[in-house]
């Protein structure tokens, strides 16, 4: 078995806690922007007054009440948004504490380094280093975004319990909402990646996402 040490190297391990993390990642952010987009969508206390007052005819509610109804899903949605967020920052704390005990060539911070190492060293396909290299600083950006919807997920539950005003907590709400459009940007490039890779010179690198890799 041969390690990710080279760049230029085709063979791939992924060890078996990273697989999981990776896929269980996935399960966890994708809960998480359903209940976005439910609370978005289905729970929009505008759009359910239009749709209640189009669709009924004999039995008449206030718009009032109507909002009332629809606030309580969403708080109901919300705490399952919450739920999720935890499991997100154990996975994130699970991710670091991993990155320690990783074999050393399959830290990711060594693969940086030696992606970087070699894109400055090589005098031939220059273009393909860089690549690998700009691949890794996406990732690097990955889970720099991750910290901060963590952080900021964290301080919008726990913040009233320590102190932090309302104003801040609705600065940190107006981050926490403006980074999940980062996110999506990550996640389309990535599969968009993924994508070309399998086409093109990495056959195989989702299944090696699955099973390990050579
Ligand atoms: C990829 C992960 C996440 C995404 C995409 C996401 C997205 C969002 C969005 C778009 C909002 C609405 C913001 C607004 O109204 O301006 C929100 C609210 C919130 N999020 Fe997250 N979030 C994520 C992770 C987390 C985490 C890790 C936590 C912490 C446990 C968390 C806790 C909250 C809380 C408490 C709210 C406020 C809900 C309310 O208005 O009652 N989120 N999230
Ligand atoms: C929410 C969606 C996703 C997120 C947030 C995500 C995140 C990541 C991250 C952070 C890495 C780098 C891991 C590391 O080396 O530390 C990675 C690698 C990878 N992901 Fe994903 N991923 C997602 C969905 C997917 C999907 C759907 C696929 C397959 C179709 C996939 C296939 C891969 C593969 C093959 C790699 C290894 C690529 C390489 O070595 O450069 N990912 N992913």
């Amino acid at each position: 078995m041969e390690a990710n040490t080279q760049p230029n190297q085709e063979k791939r391990k992924y060890s078996s806690a990273l697989r999981l993390w990776h896929w269980l990642n996935l399960l966890v952010i994708t809960g998480s922007l359903t209940t976005v987009l439910i609370n978005s969508t289905l729970n929009d206390r505008k759009g359910a007054v239009d749709a209640y007052q189009q669709n009924t005819e004999n039995v008449s509610l206030a718009a009032a009440q109507i909002q009332s109804v629809v606030h309580q899903q969403e708080d109901s949605v919300w705490e399952i948004h919450v739920y999720f967020g935890y499991a997100l920052a154990t996975l994130l704390l699970f991710r670091l504490i991993l990155e320690f005990f990783q074999l050393s060539d399959q830290k990711f911070i060594r693969i940086l380094k030696n992606t970087y190492q070699h894109y400055k060293d090589t005098k031939e396909h220059r273009f393909k280093a860089q690549k690998k290299f700009g691949v890794k600083l996406v990732y690097v950006f990955f889970y720099l975004l991750l910290i901060v919807m963590v952080t900021t997920g964290l301080t919008l539950v726990f913040g009233g319990d320590f102190g932090v005003p309302k104003t801040i907590s609705h600065d940190v709400k107006e981050v926490h909402g403006f980074t999940m459009y980062l996110i999506l940007a990550f996640i389309a490039a990535h599969l968009a990646g993924v994508y070309l890779a399998e086409r093109k010179d990495q056959k195989g690198i989702t299944s090696d996402m699955i099973n390990g890799g050579d």
